[in-house]
């Protein structure tokens, strides 16, 4: 059966996949174009870069295409609200914000008529999301790459969040590397779509090094470990020789701060130094964030053909159940 559209406020993704938002310069215009163009969401990370340079990125995008681009941003930077107002005035279509909970986002959302949407991992901040105006709410589960919120699997903690939000779409996202992956999270779960990111690390148009998608093409399932960020939060991530390092408690530490990014950081390793190492192609201090579930993939592909085998896949398996979802879930309540 063919996979229903996602609809976030007035904005209508073909196909209900959001491309998850990557920092500093993983996910780029480079890779939200081509999503966006396969009727996805495409989104750029907004966060770790310079505001000027986001501002441009977003419309570079903007400029080539027609589809939905949207902006992830970590509250947890210093220069959050900055980012949030360069992206609304550089035209992104949709704020969504991870790493963190903003309260006062809504209101800009609301003043500049844009939709926000939050990253929560637990029932409480995704009811408080769809109380202050979330415009959807994305379920990120412990699977997922990057700054993690909960130690619950997907299948786990995503039905506590559908049975207490009913009246905005529920995003599924962490671990999903298949259509078929996918359809079970909309069939049987009541997911209204799902966001996926390292399966399009592995996509011809991903910017990162080849060192870097080479670090995802041959990890094992042992090598994705948890690993603790300067945020405050467990990070999910590829084991590097500078993950080792962490891991045996040596000392890590950068000798200055030389990006100011967080608002708090514990200063035990520079964050945006090792992202960045990673992105330019230096595995031995490089922090490579992955999914728990990049063992699975062993191939890059171009965006268009990851699209066409998770909608095959999907769509030869989707059966809506709507007796089983919340009655809220159909298109009147979004
Ligand atoms: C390399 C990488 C960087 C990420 N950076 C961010 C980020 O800046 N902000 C954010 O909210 N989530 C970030 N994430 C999380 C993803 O957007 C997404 O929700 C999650 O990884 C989905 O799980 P999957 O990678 O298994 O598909 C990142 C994930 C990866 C793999």
């Amino acid at each position: 059966m063919k996979l229903p559209e996602l609809k976030i406020g007035s904005l209508i993704a073909k196909i209900p996949i959001i491309q998850g938002g990557m920092s500093v310069r993983v996910s780029t215009s480079a890779l939200a174009i081509p999503v966006a163009e396969c009727g996805g969401i495409g989104t750029i990370g907004g966060s770790g870069i310079p505001v000027e340079e986001l501002k441009e990125d977003i419309r570079k995008a903007k400029n080539a295409t027609k589809g939905v681009i949207a902006v992830n941003i970590m509250y947890a930077m210093r220069d959050f609200y900055e980012l949030v107002m360069g992206s609304i005035e550089a035209g992104a279509d949709m704020i969504i914000t991870g790493a963190g909970f903003s309260r006062d986002i809504f209101k800009i959302g609301k003043t500049h008529n844009i939709p926000i949407v939050s990253i929560v991992s637990s029932a409480s901040f995704a009811k408080l999301a769809e109380k202050l105006g979330a415009a959807a709410v994305v379920v990120e589960a412990a699977e997922a790459g990057g700054h993690l919120g909960t130690s619950l699997s997907l299948r786990e903690l995503f039905p506590t969040i559908r049975k207490a939000v009913s009246s905005i779409p529920l995003i599924a996202a962490g671990g999903i590397t298949n259509g078929f992956e996918m359809a079970e999270m909309m069939d049987a779960y009541g997911a209204d779509g799902v966001q996926i990111a390292s399966r399009f690390v592995l996509s011809e148009e991903c910017s990162v090094s080849q060192e870097f998608k080479e670090a995802y093409l041959k990890a094992q399932q042992e090598d994705i470990v948890l690993v603790s960020s300067p945020v405050g939060l467990p990070g999910r991530a590829i084991k590097t020789p500078f993950v080792d390092k962490m891991l045996a408690d040596e000392d890590i530490a950068a000798k200055t701060c030389r990006y100011q990014c967080l608002k708090k950081c514990n200063y035990k390793y520079c964050i945006s130094e090792r992202l960045l190492a990673s992105h330019d192609g230096d595995m031995e201090n490089g922090l490579v964030f992955s999914g728990a579930n990049t063992y699975k993939m062993k191939e890059i592909l171009p965006v268009r053909e990851i699209f066409n085998r998770f909608v095959k896949a999907a769509e030869s398996v989707y059966k809506e159940h709507p007796a089983e979802k919340p009655a809220v879930v159909g298109a009147a309540a979004r």
